[in-house]
């Protein structure tokens, strides 16, 4: 079974998101997302509108998704890559090269993102069109 990784904050699930997961399962048949926990939200000066658990319960919702894990740092991955004998470690390209260590650990793949749509941009459309 050729397993699949791929990290993010998951926030309030829009089309982008859904075609990144759909691509990279894709790349094999098991595809494992690595969650990041509020905790390592707030490290990164992020905070999502939806907690982890319920991030996590609407990713295990989403078919192309067959594990969920907690990203509680941002070393963890080669060890991650290791412990679940990972075989592919999929990012959008907004990572591009960031993650090219990986390499001799795993395949590393950058898909492109989808255009026009991310998280931050529902916030603040949404904001917007309460203003009014
Ligand atoms: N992603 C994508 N296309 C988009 C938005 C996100 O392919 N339009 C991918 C990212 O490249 C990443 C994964 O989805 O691999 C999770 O991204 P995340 O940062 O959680 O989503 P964003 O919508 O980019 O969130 P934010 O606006 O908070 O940065």
């Amino acid at each position: 079974m050729k397993k699949v990784i791929t990290y993010g904050t998951f926030d309030i699930i829009h089309t982008g998101h859904i075609n990144l997961l759909q691509r990279a399962k894709e790349y094999g048949d098991y595809l494992i997302v690595a969650l990041s926990s509020d905790a390592f939200n707030a490290m990164k000066g992020k905070k999502s509108y939806y907690t982890y658990e319920q991030r996590k319960a609407i990713l295990e919702a989403v078919r192309y998704v067959d594990q969920v894990i907690p990203e509680n740092t941002w070393e963890q991955k080669a060890e991650d890559v290791e412990k679940y004998a990972v075989d592919v470690f999929v990012m959008g390209d907004d990572w591009k090269g960031k993650f090219d260590f990986l390499a001799s650990y795993c395949e590393v793949v950058y898909l492109p993102r989808t255009i026009g749509i991310s998280t931050t941009k529902i916030k603040t459309d949404l904001n917007q069109s309460n203003d009014g």
